[in-house]
Order: C-alpha cells, then structure tokens, then sequence
C-alpha cells in the first residue's frame, strides 16, 4: 500500500447527493422479483446486504410494459411496484448506503410470451439474428426472436414519457436517481445502432438522429425530476442482443459530448473487450464523473481511478458473491468467488446466502486483486 488515501474510499458527489467510497455494485438482473415485478423482502435483504457499495445500481426494471425483457424482473409503473422499492430504498439508507434504479426498455430482446402477446417494439421491424445456441445458459428465448413491430413517431414520444414517470416514480419510491440503460443492445442503443435503426425519420440515419431517441429520454427524465436524478449506462461498440454500429467511435464521440452538456448525475460506461481504447477516448469528453465497468478487480479498479480518471468503479460479479466487498477491499481480505449457475435461478441460493467474510469456507476464497469470471452480460 502506499502513503496516498486509497482512491477507492474517498467520497463523491453525484447529483444531488455525497456517496461515502467509490465501489459501486453494477447493475445484475438476477430474475427473482415477483412475477408482478414488484420487488420482494428477499430482493430488499439482497441490496441490504450490499449497501456498503458506496452506490448501489439496481438490476434492469422495465418502466412500461413493453419494455419487460424477461419474466421475474422488476418494474417501475404502477404503485404497487413504487410501495415495493420504497422497502429497498429504506433498507438500503438505513445501512447509510445510496441506490440508483436502472431504467431498461428492452425493446426487441423481448418475446411474446414475456409481453401477453404483443409483438416487441423497436426503431425498425428487424428481428436480432439468433447467433447463440437454444441452450445457452443465458436467459435467451429458446427459439428465433420475433420480427419486433416498428414503433410509430407518437408511439416513440409516449415510450419517452412512460421514461418520465417511471423516474417520478423511483423519485416518489425515495430512491437517489435513476440510470437509463443505453448499453448491452436493448431499446436505447438499438436506436443508436446502424443494423437495428434504419428509420428515415427524425429518429434514425445520421449519428444525430440516431442519437436522438437517447437525448430525449435524458431530457424529459431530467425534465420531469433534476438533471442530478439522472444518469446513463453506455457500452460503446458492444455487440451484445446483437446489435452492431458501423463506426462506433464517431458515434460515442458524439454522444458522450452531448450527454456532458446536460449536468447529469454520472456517465457509466462500459468496456466490454472493445479493441479501441473507450475509457481514454471518451473520459475527457464527459465533464462529470464518470464510472467505468466490466472485468474490474480492486487493484484493476485503483489503477482506472489513478491513471485513466476514472472517478468510480462498478463491480458486478464480486458484489454477487460479496454482500462486505466493501469491507474485504479496504481490509485486505480475499474475496469470494460467485457460483454461475446459480445467477438467474430463483430463491436465496446464490442470492442472499452467500456469507460475510467471517464466515467463509477458506476453499471458496481468492485475491481480491484477481479477476473473477470472464466478462458476463
Ligand atoms: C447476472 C448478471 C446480470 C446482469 N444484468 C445487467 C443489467 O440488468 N443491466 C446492465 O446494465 N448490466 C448487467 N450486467 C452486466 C454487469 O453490470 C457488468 O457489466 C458485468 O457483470 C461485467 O462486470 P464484472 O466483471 O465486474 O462482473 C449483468 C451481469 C451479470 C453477471
């Protein structure tokens, strides 16, 4: 250890409120939410649990009913689903910690099935070729997506004010702010997308247009609560949902440069094995703190802080298998390591049950400055 404070725990201002360290637990869909969407005890032990993150952010919670994705993930739209995270929020800041919900519209990753029959929506009616096996352990549909249904120009301006209220909502539900998640191929970034979006509208085209639908959600959430409510998760070139940009630094260059126009809360971006170098690209267009994400370990995540100016660091996978990273980081202790298969599966096993670090079998514990697991979507 050197003589300098540990950059991990000095605190940050994000929006309108102070965090206490700089370990922000990633948002992870983890599918154990009522069928209703409406969030559980065990979904608030879980990010009770972990409220020593300095900033939690929430698994993906549809903010209209199109844009659930998959069964047994959270929502943000009628009361009962408010009354429910209002018992996350008080649990989360009764342990002093401070918790963003992700706002995700899932867009053409959805099925049917998930949405009582309705088609997905999307920019264009192009369904996302089907490129993984039926048996991926990824919670895929088992079969070829459906061609999604075009959204019209009035369907587009209601899916941003259904964003609007979903954050007056998080806001009535007492949680700190909201993220809107533009990354991992699903409703904003498919507009982003030069394979998904081939509108001729004003919503699709040139790099403006297609980043237009994201601006307007930006503005309209920031709009309806403070612009310090607010934040975005982008991953900059990412082919996940299969979606694909033919020049992706001209596009993330544009929009990280408007997004720094907007005082928003943070930018949270995304390297997932992109070849270009993202964090040194984009970090000095954003005037705001930024955190970065995917495949950090603490001595990765200090050396991002000190070197690449990263202000924050989001840890997925450890924060599933250690509710204290918080407190194994800062006291030098080694780290769990989370069992897989266990990630979507109902119930507390490998969800709430994993232990302090107290009372750890030694068998399941590594260094904290190792990797976990390969990057996960
Ligand atoms: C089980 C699981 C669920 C995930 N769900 C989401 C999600 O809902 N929203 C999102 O933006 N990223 C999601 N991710 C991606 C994580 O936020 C993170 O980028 C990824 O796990 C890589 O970081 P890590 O190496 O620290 O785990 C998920 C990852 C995992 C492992």
């Amino acid at each position: 250890m050197t003589s300098q404070p540990d950059p991990l725990f000095r605190p940050l201002k994000i929006g309108d409120i102070e965090i206490r360290n700089r370990v922000a637990m990633a948002p992870m869909s983890r599918h154990r939410t009522a069928l209703s969407g409406v969030p559980t005890d065990l979904n608030v032990e879980y990010y009770r649990q972990r409220a020593s993150a300095g900033l939690l952010i929430t698994e993906g919670t549809y903010p209209c009913a199109l844009g659930q994705g998959y069964l047994f993930v959270p929502g943000l739209v009628d009361q009962a689903h408010v009354d429910g995270w209002r018992k996350v929020a008080e649990a989360v800041h009764g342990e002093g910690g401070a918790i963003f919900v992700q706002l995700m519209h899932a867009g053409r990753i959805s099925d049917p099935l998930i949405l009582g029959g309705e088609l997905p929506v999307a920019p264009s009616a192009i369904a996302p070729p089907m490129t993984e096996p039926y048996d991926s352990p990824w919670p895929k549909p088992k079969r070829p997506y459906a061609v999604p249904r075009e959204l019209s120009h009035a369907e587009i301006l209601a899916t941003v004010d259904a964003f609007a209220a979903s954050a007056v909502q998080a806001r009535a539900a007492g949680l700190d702010g909201v993220e809107i998640h533009a990354a991992s191929g699903y409703l904003p970034m498919q507009f982003l997308s030069t394979n998904a979006n081939l509108r001729t509208d004003q919503w699709g085209g040139s790099i403006e247009r297609r980043a237009a639908f994201l601006l307007a959600l930006v503005d309209a959430v920031a709009a309806a609560t403070s612009p310090g409510f607010v934040s975005v998760k982008l991953s900059p070139g990412w082919q996940f949902n299969q979606v694909d940009d033919t020049d992706p630094i001209a596009t993330y260059t544009y929009l990280v440069q408007q997004l720094s126009k907007r005082s928003i809360a943070y930018l949270h971006v995304g390297n997932y094995g992109m070849a270009w170098d993202v964090y040194g690209t984009l970090r000095p267009l954003f005037d705001g703190p930024m955190i970065f994400n995917a495949g950090f370990h603490r001595a990765a995540a200090r050396a991002a802080m000190i070197e690449q100016g990263a202000d924050m660091v989001a840890f997925g996978q450890h924060f599933i298998a250690n509710p204290d990273l918080v407190e194994r980081y800062r006291n030098d202790w080694q780290v769990t390591r989370p069992a897989v298969a266990t990630y979507y599966t109902q119930g507390a096993d490998g969800y709430t049950d994993y232990p302090v670090y107290a009372e750890c079998d030694p068998a399941t514990l590594q260094d904290p400055d190792l990797p976990v697991n390969p990057i996960m979507p």
